[in-house]
């Protein structure tokens, strides 16, 4: 693979940029400069490295975005920004997706991929893999609550898994974490109990807490280990 096929893949350099810090010495391929943006690599063997960092090569990339609001869950749409909007344009060339939906007006942890594959094990419901929120309401939630939730709400036709919630004191908040992800499934969940979600955030996904580091609107690659943790999150 060239050596700037390599860096725009791995969403860091743009191909002039790596033209660029090709000829400025930036860039050492196994110990030695390479100041050609032509270079062939071995980008499974061979060990690059960018100003001093070591740049592992993926084949998939994984992000985690803090959603912010007013983003719409999507790679396009005619009328509202969506989430991709947010990454650079290195990584919008790698044309990744959202694993999953957050509401226009949720915010919190979404991931973003191009690995088909492990998407769709994530997604399915199936998989029961666990999604964190921390809400607030209108109203306080009815006693019993917490016992309702667990044993399954019914939505209309549907029926929901069993859910894990915990309300604050006042009972106007708190957090739940359920393991599907129908559609306002928690902002449904809540008017089944006659209150209203004033604000909704994603705090956990698969078990990976949102980096409270991120503002909304940031975001970061996954580290190795939480990729491993989403490898596994499905084979339970
Ligand atoms: N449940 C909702 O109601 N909205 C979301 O965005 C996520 C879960």
């Amino acid at each position: 693979m060239r050596l700037d096929k390599f860096f725009s893949d791995m969403g860091l350099l743009s191909r002039r940029d790596c033209a660029r810090a090709a000829a400025r010495g930036e860039i050492t391929v196994n110990g030695a400069p390479v100041t050609r943006a032509d270079a062939k690599i071995n980008e499974e063997k061979d060990e690059v490295f960018y100003r001093g960092e070591r740049v592992a090569f993926s084949r998939f990339v994984y992000v985690m975005l803090h959603k912010p609001q007013g983003y719409i869950s999507a790679t396009e749409d005619g009328n509202a920004p969506v989430v991709t909007e947010l990454l650079p344009d290195t990584l919008q060339k790698r044309a990744l997706f959202p694993c999953g939906r957050l509401d226009k007006d949720t915010t919190g942890f979404l991931l973003l991929t191009d690995d088909g594959t492990l998407a769709h094990l994530l997604l399915s419901p199936k998989r029961h893999v666990s999604k964190c929120y921390a809400f607030s309401l209108d109203a306080p939630l009815p006693a019993g609550a917490e016992e309702r939730f667990a044993a399954g709400v019914r939505l209309g036709e549907e029926l929901c898994k069993s859910a894990l919630l915990s309300p604050t004191d006042d009972r106007k908040g708190g957090t739940i974490v359920i393991t599907e992800g129908k559609y306002h499934q928690i902002k449904r969940m809540m008017q089944s109990e006659g209150c209203t979600v004033t604000a909704l955030k994603r705090t956990a996904f698969a078990g990976i807490p949102l980096d409270e580091g991120l503002a909304p609107g940031e975001w970061r690659y996954f580290t190795d280990e939480e990729i491993a943790t989403l490898e596994k999150a499905p084979k339970k």
